[in-house]
């Protein structure tokens, strides 16, 4: 970035959202290390994402605060007290040119978050809220920037929709505009994703009124052909450790030492061919869908949530992202009737599958259980 910015000319850094990554506890703790390096660099607005919301607002205002983001929203309110939950708009000034900066999120963008209590929101129409506060803050800056959260399709309604917008920076899209677009007397400008791209774009501005007159538009690939800072690599080094032991601190909360060393889980598929009618059951059954149910929810790495999706996680030999455990997705037959390896034909070796169910099936996962009905529904 400090070669893209050296020209010697004032810069204004934005970001249009989506800072955040999924919900779970690794894009958590990868969050922070953003946000760290993020309040380093000296961005001057940050549009909110939904995404942004994912570890909930208390852990957003957290960030905020430790790392001094300039995180801005004018349409989403605490539903309870009606309030904006971030700043409306910023005004910030570079080379005597006041920019106000607003943001806007899509109301249709789901806000899911991890945390437990979290204040009810509600997303305001964003062009509602623009054509009554761009007038307003054009009052105080020269040049009205948007951080249009919205994807590109929309951003462009927005522009035609709303007058007096210099120029829209867009968020949530997964499409680069590599080329100079101007819609209604405003500039359009979006680098996507995941510190892919950088947008850059040159602004010629009126020194009388502070009006943009015209704008040059560069989609820097950040392909590593760029230099790297020697500080921030090793920041980076730092952090991957960090995250290393972060994970194995979690995966230490769930040790794999129960069982034996001696048995083996053989496998779902290894005990359809002599039980084809147990193995219909349990194919049509939620249990063979528990792993997918939390890659949906974007926590299949969460030591917490594979201890009951999957089959031995805390097992020797049991359940593991690398092959060939990583096979023990799902709450497979051996989750019920133990290491394959002690396939018994006494009686009691189907019999100690009753006890099994309540290791995962308790009060707090699952508070209707009941043996008798919940055997029905996978009885074989
Ligand atoms: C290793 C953990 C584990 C064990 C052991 C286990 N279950 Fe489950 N069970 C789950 C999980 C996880 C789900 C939810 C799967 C999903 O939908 O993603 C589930 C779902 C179910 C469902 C579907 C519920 C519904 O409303 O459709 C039934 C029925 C069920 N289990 C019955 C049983 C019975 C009976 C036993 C004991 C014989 C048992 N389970 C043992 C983890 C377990
Ligand atoms: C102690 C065992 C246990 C743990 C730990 C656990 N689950 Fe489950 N989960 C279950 C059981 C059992 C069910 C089925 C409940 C029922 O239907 O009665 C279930 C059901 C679910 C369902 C509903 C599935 C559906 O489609 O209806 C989701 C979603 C889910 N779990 C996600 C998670 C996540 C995410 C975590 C980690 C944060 C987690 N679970 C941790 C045992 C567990
Ligand atoms: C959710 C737990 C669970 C899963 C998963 C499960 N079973 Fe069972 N299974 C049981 C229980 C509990 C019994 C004993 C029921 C009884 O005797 O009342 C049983 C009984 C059996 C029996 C004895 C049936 C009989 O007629 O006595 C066989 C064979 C069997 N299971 C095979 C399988 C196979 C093969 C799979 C996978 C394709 C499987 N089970 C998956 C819990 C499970
Ligand atoms: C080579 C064939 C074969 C394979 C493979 C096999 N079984 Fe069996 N299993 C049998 C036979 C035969 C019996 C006794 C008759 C019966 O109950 O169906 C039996 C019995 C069982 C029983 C009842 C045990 C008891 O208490 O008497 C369970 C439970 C069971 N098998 C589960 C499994 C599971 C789980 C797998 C896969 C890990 C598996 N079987 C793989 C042939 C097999």
């Amino acid at each position: 970035m400090d070669s893209l910015w050296n020209e010697d000319k004032p810069v204004l850094q934005v970001d249009a959202g989506d800072m955040f990554g999924r919900r779970n506890k690794n894009d958590r703790f990868q969050a922070e290390f953003l946000c760290d390096v993020c309040g380093d660099f000296g961005v001057d607005a940050i549009g909110l994402g939904e995404m942004d919301l994912n570890y909930g607002l208390d852990f957003l205002r957290k960030m905020i605060d430790e790392n001094g983001l300039p995180f801005t929203n004018a349409n989403v309110r605490d539903l309870a007290t009606g309030e904006l939950i971030l700043p409306e708009y910023l005004i910030v000034e570079k080379n005597g040119i006041r920019f106000g900066i607003i943001s806007v999120l899509d109301p249709l963008y789901k806000i899911v978050t991890m945390a437990a209590k979290d204040p009810e929101l509600e997303v305001n129409d964003p062009v509602t809220v623009l054509r009554e506060l761009v007038p307003r803050v054009r009052e105080e800056a020269d040049t009205i920037l948007l951080l249009a959260h919205v994807g590109d399709r929309n951003a462009e309604e927005l522009v035609k929709e709303v007058k007096g917008i210099d120029m829209c920076v867009i968020g949530h899209s997964f499409r680069s505009l590599n080329t100079e677009r101007i819609i209604e007397d405003s500039a359009l400008m979006c680098a996507t994703r995941e510190g892919q791209f950088i947008g850059k774009a040159d602004l010629f501005v009126d020194d009388g009124d502070g009006q943009l007159m015209a704008f040059d538009i560069e989609i820097v690939d950040m392909d590593g052909s760029k230099d790297e800072s020697e500080e921030v690599l090793a920041r980076v080094a730092k952090f991957k450790k960090d995250l290393q032991e972060f994970q194995q601190a979690k995966r230490a909360a769930f040790p794999r030492d129960l069982g034996s060393d001696k048995e083996s889980f053989l496998v779902d598929r290894s005990c359809m061919g002599c039980h084809e009618d147990a193995w219909q059951v349990y194919a049509q059954s939620a249990h063979r869908k528990a792993f997918a149910t939390l890659r949906n929810k974007g926590q299949q790495n969460e030591p917490e949530c594979l201890s009951c999706h999957t089959t031995g996680y805390r097992y020797k030999n049991g359940y593991a992202d690398e092959r060939p455990f990583n096979y023990l997705i799902n709450v497979q037959c051996e989750a019920c009737h133990g290491y394959g390896t002690e396939h018994n034909r006494d009686g009691k070796w189907a019999q100690q599958a009753k006890d099994s169910c309540v290791i995962c099936h308790d009060k707090e996962n699952s508070p209707d259980f009941d043996y008798a009905t919940y055997w029905e529904k996978i009885k074989h």
